[in-house]
């Protein structure tokens, strides 16, 4: 590795040779409180980046950095307790940024970063270089290696070496990660999960979700988003519960194109807790009709009609259907969030209370108003007019983060629709 002498901007782009001969050039950005050099061409993609790119590096992820910087800071100085060196393992790291940020920006105290493709390694190669001439000692507190993320998982696991926060950031689905992730990750510890496969989660790919979730091949439906925040979580509890361990959800959101949940591996204890909260939703696509159904037997035929509409009702699940988030953990994230330099900070915060509102009403779906609209043949009233003339009516009535159109609420569906039907009369009243 060797920076060129012909940098026009020396401090802004450098310049790394690779195995092959190829020159890759490295522009400086700075996320959060930690300046870091990413492969240039990743700054002017306009789509998603793609596995073939030649180092993965996602600009529109430092979102998902800055939320984890601020939950890990939590969890280390609210949740965690043992007396040991704090370590980390980012297996699949990239260019390194989420696992050098972890340790620049909270209290961690050491960081496990591997990947598969040698370029990666290369690039969190020259930023330690890079950072050591200001932070001394740096380069002892990371262990760099070019390594799959199952084999550096399960070799700590194996020699009793487990980390006290694992962080599992694929391209797609974490599926095959997980097993090994859990058992890499002390007892009390924190696991962060990142699933970007979206088409198969939300549905679109029915046999896909089947294949990498163990979901039931069902299509999409006009809550996808919370449906898919809580495949991705049932299906890492039920790898947990193969394990005796429960997968505790402490923060989850859905945005962009992905998933995101912390979670805490807990006794076996809360295995129990957590296995009460599986059921299935049976759902009538039409008028959006829900209802939560625990019992170990399949509800009789009468019950698979809507009886509302008439509709045949879908049954979703096997599914985690409790809380997905904790309130006072979101708190503390909220609180630190409000302390940091963060690189999308005004949005992190946006979204923290959003999660937090969410804590009020525990409903593992949401409503479409915009479906509804077009179901009763009416034109959308705004959210806001909905769900003011709920909480009068006496309901509790949320906004999901999940979309701005939607709505959570404990108000019966009819009242739903009569108050979506008299909408335009009510925005013309106020
Ligand atoms: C989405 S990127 C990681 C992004 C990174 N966590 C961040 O925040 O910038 C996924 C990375 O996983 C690497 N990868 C894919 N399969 C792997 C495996 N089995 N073992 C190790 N690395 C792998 C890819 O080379 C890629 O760099
Ligand atoms: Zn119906």
């Amino acid at each position: 590795m060797k920076s060129s002498p012909k940098d026009e901007n020396k401090s802004s782009i450098m310049q790394i040779s690779l195995s092959n001969g190829q020159i890759l050039r490295l522009a400086q950005v700075k996320e959060g409180d930690t300046v870091y050099y990413v492969p240039e061409e990743s700054l002017f993609v306009k789509k998603i980046p793609r596995k073939r790119d030649v180092a993965f590096y996602n600009p529109k992820q430092s979102f998902n950095r800055d939320v984890s910087v601020c939950a890990i800071e939590v969890f280390l100085e609210k949740y965690h307790q043992t007396p040991h060196v704090t370590r980390a393992c980012e297996p699949l790291c990239a260019t390194g940024i989420r696992g050098i940020r972890y340790l620049l920006e909270t209290r961690l105290q050491e960081v496990t970063m591997t990947d598969l493709n040698p370029v990666a390694i290369k690039i969190a190669t020259f930023n330690l270089s890079y950072l050591e001439t200001t932070l001394t000692n740096l380069k002892k507190k990371v262990i760099l290696q070019r390594a799959e993320a199952s084999r550096t998982l399960l070799t700590n696991a194996i020699n009793f070496q487990r980390f006290c926060i694992t962080d599992i950031d694929p391209f797609g689905s974490p599926s095959p990660f997980l097993y090994p992730a859990i058992l890499a990750t002390e007892p009390k510890g924190l696991i962060a999960v990142t699933a970007t496969d979206t088409a198969p989660l939300t549905g679109v790919y029915p046999h896909a979700l089947f294949k990498k979730y163990l979901a039931s091949m069902i299509g999409r439906v006009t809550f996808y988003n919370e449906l898919a925040l809580r495949r991705v979580i049932t299906y890492a509890m039920r790898i947990g519960f193969l394990l005796g361990i429960a997968m505790v959800p402490v923060l989850s959101f859905a945005i962009d194109h992905y998933f995101r949940v912390f979670f805490i591996k807990s006794f076996k204890k809360n295995v129990e807790d957590l296995v009460s909260d599986i059921g299935f939703l049976l759902h009538c696509k039409q008028c959006l009709y829900t209802e939560i159904w625990k019992k170990f037997e399949s509800p009789p035929a009468a019950q698979l009609q809507c009886s509302y509409c008439n509709a045949s009702l879908l049954m979703l699940g096997p599914l985690y259907l409790g809380s997905i988030q904790n309130r006072d953990f979101i708190n503390e994230t909220i609180r630190i969030a409000e302390e940091r330099t963060l690189t999308q900070k005004e949005r992190v915060l946006k979204y923290l209370h959003l999660l937090k509102q969410e804590t009020t009403l525990n409903l593992p779906w949401y409503y479409d108003l915009h479906h509804l609209a077009s179901y009763l043949q009416t034109s959308a009233p705004s959210t806001v007019t909905i769900l003011t003339e709920l909480e009068q009516q006496g309901y509790t009535a949320i906004r999901t983060h999940c979309s701005p159109t939607a709505i959570k609420t404990n108000a019966p569906i009819k009242v739903l629709h009569s108050i979506v039907l008299r909408g335009k009369a009510l925005e013309n009243n106020a």
